[in-house]
């Protein structure tokens, strides 16, 4: 039997935990002995107005469970605010789950600059203000646990959400790259793509499903990567319904066409079948910037040998 994962003496930071998926995070985080930061502005799902009782009630609800909590209702873009509440409540700072959301969902055509930078503010800011608060902590301590919220959304685009899909991405390369300028200071650094019935998600759901789809399904896999033991950094999972998976890029083998020779549209027009060809057992799953450049390293050395001429003839070629 696996040990349990316990957090006494450490304190969790959750985003957005007054309801959904953030509140099963920090219930989960209470219960296995973490002080936990309930950070909640309490606003409406699209963003607007605040309410303390959303914090309020979880913190609640810790306590009575026999566990340690304190409320803020900063929103995330006042990441410093967050953070210093758990400084000044429990003196430290071990874990960030950065969790809160919003959605404003608009066909592109439709799509306003306020729909657009809410949501950014909200989810790409949000996120990098709470984890720049947390950072020197974090690297003074040699000590820190991230854990991100993306969306499968981010991953692959939905209909209406340009705004959401663009900053959820965005949260996907502040994670790879926090990942690795965290790693020699053991700050681990990992982004989740959820699936659960909520506010959120009880708009587009069938009831069945956002009863199935449980918050209390992810938040295992949030307090796993939050935990000490956890060795994993710069991963992608999704997960839900009591699912987990990690993603992972996939590239195609490629067609690497002469280094010194000119080439034309009709060139890829010709290779387009190969270029996108995934079962040809030659595509790759670059996990860096340093394997992404390899392909185009490789193809450096591909020279087409010069023509034969005959002496004296016009070099029509680099004439042109
Ligand atoms: P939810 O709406 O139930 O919870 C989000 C919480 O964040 C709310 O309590 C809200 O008050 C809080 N919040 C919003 N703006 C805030 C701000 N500026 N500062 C502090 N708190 C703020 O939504 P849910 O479903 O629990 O979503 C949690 C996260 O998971 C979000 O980042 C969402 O984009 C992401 N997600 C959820 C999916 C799902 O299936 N539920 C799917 C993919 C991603």
């Amino acid at each position: 039997k696996a040990e349990p994962l316990r957090f006494d003496g450490q304190v969790a930071v959750v985003t957005g935990a007054g309801g959904g998926l953030g509140k099963a995070y920090a219930l989960l985080f209470g219960k296995l002995g973490a002080s936990v930061v309930v950070n909640d502005l309490g606003g409406s799902a699209g963003g607007q107005g605040a309410d303390s009782r959303a914090a309020d009630i979880v913190v609640e609800e810790i306590r009575k469970a026999g566990g340690k909590a304190v409320a803020n209702y900063d929103s995330v873009e006042e990441g410093d605010k967050v953070v210093e509440t758990a400084l000044k409540a429990f003196g430290r700072v071990d874990i960030v789950v950065n969790n809160a959301g919003i959605l404003r969902d608009k066909s592109f055509a439709r799509m306003t600059d306020a729909d657009w930078d809410l949501v950014h503010r909200v989810h790409l800011r949000g996120t990098y203000k709470v984890v720049q608060a947390a950072w020197p902590h974090f690297v003074k301590q040699k000590y820190g646990r991230i854990i991100n919220t993306a969306s499968a959304v981010g991953l692959y685009g939905n209909f209406g959400q340009t705004n959401y899909s663009a900053a959820k991405l965005g949260v996907v390369g502040f994670t790879r790259t926090l990942a690795l300028e965290g790693q020699r200071k053991n700050i681990l650094a990992n982004v989740i793509a959820p699936n659960a019935g909520t506010r959120m998600t009880a708009t587009v759901m069938p009831p069945e499903m956002v009863e199935a789809f449980k918050p209390e399904y992810v938040a295992p896999l949030v307090a796993f990567l939050g935990h000490s033991s956890n060795e994993e950094t710069g991963g992608i999972f999704e997960v839900g319904s009591g699912w987990v998976a990690k993603v992972r890029w996939q590239r195609s083998g490629g067609v690497g066409f002469p280094a010194n020779r000119e080439l034309t549209p009709e060139q890829v027009a010709e290779a387009w079948s190969r270029i996108i060809d995934f079962e040809d057992g030659r595509a790759t799953n670059p996990n860096s910037t340093q394997d992404s450049f390899q392909g185009f390293m490789d193809n450096f050395s591909n020279v087409a040998q010069e023509e034969e001429k005959p002496e004296g003839s016009l070099d029509v070629e680099s004439a042109k």
